[in-house]
């Protein structure tokens, strides 16, 4: 089983203060920084791009997950490696030829993630399983922060954690949406070993450094 992960999502930070608001997450021991990219097409928002990627690579040395919520990302692969992606991870709806976009995301010096909505049955991503480093459980449906968990995806990740098993894939099996003290043990239980947080982290009432303290010390708390 892969190490427990925490990657906070930088979307939900106070941008007048992004690095700030990095440097108290990396302070606090977060594990990558999770940089969340919607077109206004794939997705209704819009948020950020490579330039705003980059920024963020100037404030910190942690790795980067890039989560492309875009309509045709295989456009988009080389401009967000360029700004500094350290993994990319697309959504399986967006790519008609899955297996050549990871091939394209890792040429680039990436490691490549792949993802899906809560509606599409994880059969989706059965073709591209064996090539993937990361698998990404969207626990809402992709667009913003600060929804709601929902608790059907629970069985997802176990479905997924029994496919990469069976495959002997060493691949992070990463979780988005909705985490929170209560929900992240659920989704750890059913072999999840990356957590997205965005409201639970940026939202703590003592900034991002309490919020993913308040993370890591429940899984301990549960460990000891
Ligand atoms: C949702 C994004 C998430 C989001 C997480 O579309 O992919 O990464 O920022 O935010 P919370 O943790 O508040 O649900
Ligand atoms: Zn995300």
């Amino acid at each position: 089983m892969n190490k427990f992960l925490i990657a906070p999502s930088i979307i939900a930070s106070d941008f007048t203060h992004l690095a700030d608001e990095i440097s108290a997450c990396e302070s606090a021991g977060a594990d990558w920084l999770h940089v969340d990219v919607m077109d206004g097409h794939f997705v209704p928002a819009i948020t950020v791009g490579p330039l705003f990627l980059a920024a963020c690579k100037r404030a910190t040395k942690l790795p980067t997950d890039v989560h492309l919520m875009i309509s045709n990302p295989d456009q988009y692969l080389e401009a967000f490696a360029k700004a500094g992606a350290n993994n990319i991870t697309v959504h399986v709806e967006t790519c008609p030829d899955l297996q050549q976009t990871i091939k394209k995301i890792k040429s680039l010096g990436c490691t490549a993630g792949i993802t899906l909505n809560p509606a599409t049955p994880a059969s989706a991503l059965d073709s591209a399983l064996p090539l993937v480093d990361l698998v990404l459980v969207m626990s809402v449906n992709p667009g913003f922060s600060g929804q709601t968990f929902m608790p059907e995806m629970i069985s997802k990740v176990e479905e997924i954690r029994n496919k990469l098993n069976a495959l002997r894939s060493n691949a992070h099996l990463e979780v988005d949406g909705g985490m929170s003290a209560e929900t992240l043990p659920l989704m750890k239980k059913a072999g999840a070993n990356v957590f997205v947080a965005g409201s639970a982290v940026f939202g703590h009432p003592q900034g991002a450094g309490e919020g993913i303290k308040a993370l890591r010390n429940v899984v301990a708390r549960r460990e000891r």
